[in-house]
């Protein structure tokens, strides 16, 4: 059986914040953060704006690119470290909204890295016959957790959600998850922290540390999952990589000896979206015509916990 992804879809909150905005009210620069992050733009969830309606949108997109209709989805992911609900979770919020009669639904945190975690979690639950078509979301409101006085952080982050529809097939020309790596050790954990405690829920990050985190782990993920995939480097298209910082992106290309061009980025407009970064780049890169059927993928996140993963994807 083959599990491929068949529609993809994302949203983004209406209002953006740019570097200059923010260095009206924060000793900060758009020279500072550029240089250090890639990023120049975050959306920002209005009043309006939950991980619900975002998250409908998305998977509205993603089930018409898809050509699926409500009935056929069994299975619904929301992939979320800041979904704000204890309960209903997220994933049955969206359920209601896009009229799934009925499917199994849960959400997952396992922050920057759940989209990688809830699409092996759905592709092993859809090979055991849980389901035949499956919605993945991922996404956060992260502005909710931020301190915006905190220049080390808050500049960092926005706010969206992401889509793709999975569907089982028996065509060997159809699109397959070759093979996922997935890990945590948290016994990092310490260097990125976030509460659901009112009193003191903002984000904590020691960025250096992180930093070296990922550039150690990420290209050793998928040195890994493409050992396991018996794919060679040449047969990639694109590694599609969990978009928290240029920096952090070119360095793995460096040490993967692999071409910066291999790597998109869409961080500038959209800053780190966590759970959703990978799932919005996939929608900007399959819209723009830019991923082709038979195309190799790897797909690579890391983040809170500390966790980490890599997929390798025929699309
Ligand atoms: N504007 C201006 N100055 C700033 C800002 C800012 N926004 N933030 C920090 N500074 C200052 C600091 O106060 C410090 O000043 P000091 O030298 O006077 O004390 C100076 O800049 C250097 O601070 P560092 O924290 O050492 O800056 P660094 O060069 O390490 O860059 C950064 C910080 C961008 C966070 C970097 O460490 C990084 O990219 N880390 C990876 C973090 C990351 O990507 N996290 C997300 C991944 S995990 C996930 O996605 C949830």
């Amino acid at each position: 059986m083959h599990i491929s992804i068949v529609g993809t879809g994302s949203a983004l909150p209406q209002k953006a914040v740019s570097n200059d905005d923010l260095s009206r009210t924060l000793d900060t620069s758009d020279a500072w953060i550029y240089s250090r992050t890639g990023i120049r733009y975050r959306h920002i969830a209005g009043p309006e704006e939950t991980f619900a309606t975002l998250g409908e949108k998305a998977a509205r997109d993603a089930m018409t690119a898809a050509g699926v209709r409500p009935e056929e989805v069994g299975l619904i992911i929301a992939a979320t470290a800041t979904a704000g609900n204890v309960t209903p979770s997220s994933a049955c919020l969206v359920q209601a909204r896009i009229g799934v009669p009925r499917a199994v639904c849960f959400d997952l945190n396992a922050a920057c890295s759940g989209f990688l975690y809830a699409l092996r979690t759905a592709e092993a639950l859809m090979r055991s016959g849980v389901a035949g078509t499956a919605l993945i979301l991922g996404g956060e409101i992260l502005s909710h957790f931020l301190d915006w006085n905190d220049r080390s952080t808050c500049v960092l982050f926005g706010d969206a959600v992401g889509a793709v529809v999975l569907r089982a097939s028996e065509d060997p020309d159809a699109g397959d998850i070759l093979g996922t790596v997935l890990a945590a050790d948290g016994s990092q954990g310490a260097c990125l922290t976030g509460r659901s405690d009112p009193d003191n829920h903002y984000l904590h990050m020691d960025g250096q540390q992180v930093f070296r985190f990922a550039v150690r782990t990420v290209p050793e993920v998928i040195e890994e999952v493409l050992r396991q995939t018996k794919t060679e480097k040449e047969q990639v298209r694109y590694y599609v990589l969990h978009q928290a910082n240029a920096r952090i992106i070119d360095a793995a290309a460096r040490r993967m000896q692999e071409p910066l061009e291999k790597f998109p980025m869409n961080m500038e407009r959209t800053a780190n979206t966590s759970a959703a970064s990978i799932p919005i780049l996939l929608d900007e890169m399959a819209r723009g015509g830019k991923i082709s059927r038979g195309d190799r993928l790897v797909l690579a996140g890391f983040g809170g916990g500390l966790t980490w993963g890599a997929s390798v994807v025929r699309w």
